[in-house]
């Protein structure tokens, strides 16, 4: 039975049901409804509106049958309920009357059995009707549309019978009962089965093995695949106070039906930087579908990537995309398509690497139909908004300079995608390196060099270092620390593979890296052309006209492009997009057909503009000898902002001093490569005063804030591969903030890397805001070099745990600036209180000290209290959210019974009960500088609250007390209104709970009426009638 009470509650729940399915789950529920006459045919019409979205239309169907009282609710939940039933059974075996003498009555009342029988032959019964005079042609063509499924056809037809009084509904009636009954859905259909087997045989041949630089070796996904982090990312401002760290997701996460940006859209997006893992997660979800281990929910798992899509010039269909670029079917292909356009929720499209997609997102034009052709780009704008294919699930992928606004509108559910754990990297060694002693020698390496350990958390720089590993193991001190450092020892790796095997244990000299350096700069010239042009994909003939031959082409940085159509010739791409901006770069360095001048488009991180050059540009070939000059710069100008990024870092790497012998001695002109150092620096130095001078003056009675750009972080990492002191200093020389805020940047360990080696400098300390990155424990061991230079760090969400917060303390107790640090949301544990507590006793001018939701109970908060007791100096202690309970409660209330100095104290949601109010009652009752306690969410009683009470009494500091949310009733608040009566600094109490309000509101009136209350304070008066 359901009551409408309990139908309301559960609205949300039903919306979600019914908007979980596609649209037909959704209509066979309104041809449900309308057959038992639940709706009328004037609601119905209401209902089933095109073009809105699913949720509107649910919301609207929950409001009608509402205001139909109980029976109309209970028949809503039969609906969704028979819905479901008949959805696992093919057919419903309708019984009517053909010869009936109201046949568009009956046409409604058997409405769920006849759209089951017409919807396989709905095209002949439509020919019919047209033939016999029944509909027009322009009726049918309506009915036709493209945009319909077969089911939706078949119900337009039927709604068409019933607003037409010319025998239309008596001919369907008749018809319909004579349609042979098909025991199956048609997707058990000999060409629906050959095809979905012949897609998972494509998809499971294209994902089983990751592709690797020579071909030779054949990893294994299955093998080596190793979880990486995935968080779905919240609206900002939705999550309260409260609020947790996102958990770390798994692969199967990505469809569940929680943490929706927008339930009617289709598009999952998961974004990650470079190298993050994006396409090897797309890749494993593929493999799992393929080789039935997961999401069989899908009966169709179409794999597309963008860079190869944006190559399609000639206009296609969605009929076209699906199978001439990806799966074609040998037989039946009307029956496939039209099957695929009637099960759009069976049907997943995964488009990989959005940021290579040359074209920007846009919603301006609007193509619904599945099979007339259009440009790749307005079908694949489309099929990301759900105006074709809707229901089918789309995943895409890209990295997050990419991700507009406007995108996404359409987004369903958003993933940030944050690399390898530090257990991650070490599974993915072991998974790499079976052999004995290897693995553990490469992690040693890792753990004693947190340069090189930043780094590993993305990805692609663990496979490079399980790649080098020979390398890294051989070389005596002095490992990678940059970027730069990491491409040139895989430059060495696969130089040193490709040439003679006595050669394996030399390290990149002169004379390996001068011996190919012909061949390095056509692939470095090709990978400029191809950042320039948005072409990360080259066919033979683009080869050919960059001189690329397969002598160049086995060195291994060219590889085979993933998921090409089968029988067609391959392209090849190279072997990772940074691996294109590393050579890009190469060549700028190295070219001699490099003006020194067009460096600076590298810094400038300009979007396209639409000068005569710019639209010139296309047609310029490769090696237009002529053109060379200006050719560069066009190319650099028409690069994607982050590809520039990337090949900017890398440039400054290739140019800092300590590779400079390297690179001299493959150079001809020395000076050449001088003039270009200095470039680089100048613009450097340049781009970042401009950064500065950009940054707004300080609104008045605050400090000069400045919250990081995009590109800042770029700049920062670009000096940092230079590794240069000097420039550094003169960099920061003119920022002048007292808080730098990098809030949600993507901060990891080697951002942080790059953040230390250039703050340091500054000559005024900072307040450092690195809230929700990912800087984690080895981040943290990033930043000490500049934790001199930080009066304030707050690192609230960042994955922290005791060991890194141990360093960092061990740290900042001989840093004499730092006065305030925030640790909220992250892995602390009473593991780290030994620290903390040495901290507060021994840095006596510390002032603020976060610590809010962690793991700490009562034996840290009894160590931490230690500390405090030697402490004259701390004002703010944050403890919301942890497990101090009672015992940890006492023990920090008796450290402040005398502390001189603190002013506010978070208690919050702390399971603290009668005896840990007792003791902060006795606290309150020696404390003279306490002046807001915060005890919300705990299990404070009545008891509690009346020694509290008997506390205020005889304390004279405390300002605000906060009570919200625990068992008190109203004994507890007549002992508050009595301790207050003789209590003249108190201004605030907050309490939520009710009362009667017969005799306590007349008091509390006078109370609050009595009290020197400022506009901004809550009484208690306010508070408790809520
Ligand atoms: N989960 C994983 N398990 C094992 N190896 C991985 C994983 N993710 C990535 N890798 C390794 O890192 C390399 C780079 O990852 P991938 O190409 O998936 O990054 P991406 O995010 O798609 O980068 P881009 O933005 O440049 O396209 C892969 O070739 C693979 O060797
Ligand atoms: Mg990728």
């Amino acid at each position: 039975m359901c009551s409408q009470e309990a139908f309301q509650a559960q609205r949300s729940q039903l919306v979600g049901l019914l908007v979980s399915g596609s649209l037909e789950g959704f209509e066979s529920i309104l041809d449900l409804l309308l057959s038992w006459e639940v709706l009328s045919w004037e609601d119905y019409e209401g209902l089933r509106l095109v073009g809105q979205p699913l949720s509107h239309l649910a919301r609207r169907l929950l409001d009608t049958v509402w205001n139909k009282g109980t029976w109309g609710c209970q028949k809503l939940i039969a609906a969704v309920q028979e819905a479901q039933d008949s959805s696992q059974c093919p057919e419903l075996h309708g019984c009517w009357d053909p010869h009936s003498l109201h046949p568009a009555q009956d046409l409604q009342s058997h409405r769920p059995a006849i759209v089951r029988r017409l919807y396989s032959h709905v095209e002949g019964v439509l020919d019919l009707a047209l033939e016999q005079g029944f509909i027009s042609q322009y009726e049918c063509d309506e009915i036709r549309l493209p945009i319909f499924t077969s089911s939706q056809r078949a119900r337009r037809l039927l709604d068409l019978a019933t607003v037409k009084a010319n025998g239309l509904a008596a001919f369907l009636l008749q018809h319909v009962q004579k349609l042979p009954v098909s025991l199956s859905l048609p997707f058990e259909a000999a060409a629906c089965k050959k095809y979905m087997s012949k897609l998972r045989t494509i998809v499971a041949a294209q994902s089983r093995f990751l592709s690797t630089y020579d071909g030779a070796e054949n990893l294994c996904l299955e093998d080596i695949y190793t979880e990486n982090t995935l968080e779905v990312r919240t609206e900002v401002g939705m999550a309260g106070p409260l609020h947790k760290s996102p958990a770390a997701l798994g692969l199967e996460e990505l469809f569940s039906p929680n943490g929706h940006l927008n339930e009617d859209a289709d598009t999952v997006l998961v974004v990650g930087e470079a190298g993050s893992g994006k396409s090897t997660l797309l890749q494993q979800v593929h493999l799992l579908w393929a080789t039935g281990q997961d999401f069989q929910e899908f009966l169709f798992v179409f794999p597309f990537s963008c860079r190869q899509l944006q190559c399609v010039a000639r206009p296609l269909s969605v009929m076209t995309l699906l199978f001439e670029h990806c799966c074609w079917p040998d037989v039946g292909q009307q029956d496939v398509f039209q099957f695929l356009l009637d099960h759009p929720d069976r049907i997943l499209l995964t488009f990989d690497g959005f940021d290579e997609f040359k074209f920007k997102f846009t919603d301006h034009e609007r193509h619904c139909s599945p099979t007339d052709p259009t440009s790749v780009q307005t079908l694949l704008f489309n099929l990301l908004q759900g105006n074709l294919l809707k229901n089918a699930r789309k995943v895409l992928t890209s990295r997050p300079d990419a991700v507009s606004a406007f995108l996404r509108k359409y987004v369903r559910t958003e993933f940030n995608l944050k690399g390898f754990s530090e257990e991650g990297i070490e599974l993915y060694l072991r998974k790499c390196h079976r052999e004995p002693g290897v693995a553990d020698r490469l992690i040693h390496l890792l753990q004693t060099t947190s340069a090189l350990h930043g780094l590993c958390h993305l990805p692609v720089f663990s496979w490079m270092v399980s790649k080098c590993h020979q390398e890294l193991l051989l070389q005596d001190g002095g490992s990678p620390k940059t970027t730069t450092d990491m491409y040139l020892l895989i430059l060495q790796h696969f130089l040193r593979h490709a040439s003679l095997p006595d050669s394996a244990s030399q390290g990149l000299g002169p004379s390996l890296l001068q011996g190919r350096l012909p061949t390095l700069l056509r692939l470095g010239q090709l990978a400029l052309w191809g950042l320039g042009m948005c072409c990360y994909v080259f066919s033979a003939q683009q080869l050919q006209a960059a001189q690329v031959d397969p002598d160049d082409i086995s060195l291994g940085f060219l590889v085979q492009a993933q998921g090409v159509v089968p029988g067609s010739t391959a392209p090849l791409e190279f072997l990772h997009i940074t691996f294109q901006c590393f050579l890009a770069a190469f060549y700028l360095v190295l070219s001699t057909d490099v003006p020194t001048a067009s460096l600076r488009y590298l810094f400038n991180c300009r979007r396209p503009g639409s000068s005569p050059l710019s639209r010139l540009l296309p047609r310029l070939c490769v090696q237009g000898s002529e053109h060379k000059e200006s050719t560069v710069a066009a190319l650099l100008q028409k690069t994607e902002p982050h590809n520039l990024q990337i090949t900017a870092a890398f440039l400054a790497g290739l140019l800092s001093r300590e590779h400079r012998d390297l690179l001299a001695a493959c150079q001809a002109s020395e000076r050449s490569l001088l003039r270009r150092r200095a470039c680089a620096r100048w613009c450097l130095a340049r781009s970042l005063h401009k950064h500065f001078r950009s940054i707004p003056p300080a609104v008045p009675g605050e400090a000069k804030s400045m919250h990081a750009m995009p590109g800042f972080l770029w700049l920062i990492r670009s000096l940092y591969e230079m590794q240069e002191e000097r420039l550094a200093q003169e960099a920061v020389r003119g920022l002048n903030v007292e808080h730098l805020k990098l809030t949600f940047c993507g901060v990891g360990p080697a951002e942080c890397a790059a953040l230390a080696f250039v703050l340091r400098h500054l000559r005024r300390p900072v307040a450092l805001q690195l809230d929700h990155n990912s800087v984690g424990d080895i981040g943290v061991e990033q930043l000490l070099p500049c934790l001199g230079a930080c009066k304030a760090l707050y690192l609230r969400d960042n994955n922290i745990s005791d060991r890194g917060i141990c360093k960092l303390i061990e740290h900042a107790l001989h840093c004499e600036q730092l006065q305030k640090l925030a640790l909220f949301n992250n892995k602390l544990t009473d593991g780290c209180a030994h620290s903390v507590a040495q901290l507060l006793a021994c840095k006596q001018n510390f002032l603020a000290l976060r610590l809010g939701n962690n793991h700490i109970t009562a034996e840290g908060a009894q160590v931490l209290a230690e500390g405090l007791r030697d402490n004259s100096s701390l004002q703010f202690l944050g403890f919301w959210g942890n497990k101090v309970g009672d015992k940890g409660a006492q023990a920090l209330a008796e450290a402040l019974s005398d502390h001189q100095s603190l002013k506010w104290l978070s208690l919050v949601g702390n399971n603290i009960g009668s005896v840990g109010a007792q003791a902060l009652a006795s606290m309150l009752e020696k404390n003279v500088a306490l002046e807001e306690l915060c005890l919300e969410e705990n299990h404070l009683q009545d008891a509690g609250v009346c020694s509290l009470a008997e506390g205020l009494k005889r304390n004279s500091s405390l300002k605000v007390l906060k009570l919200s949310n625990n068992c008190i009733t109203f004994v507890g608040a007549e002992a508050l209104l009595q301790a207050l009566a003789s209590n003249d600094t108190i201004l605030e109490v907050w309490k939520r709970e009710e009362y009667s309000r017969s005799n306590f509101l007349p008091r509390l009136n006078s109370w609050t009426s009595a009290q020197p209350l400022s506009p901004l304070v809550l009484p208690l008066s306010l508070d408790c009638c809520t």
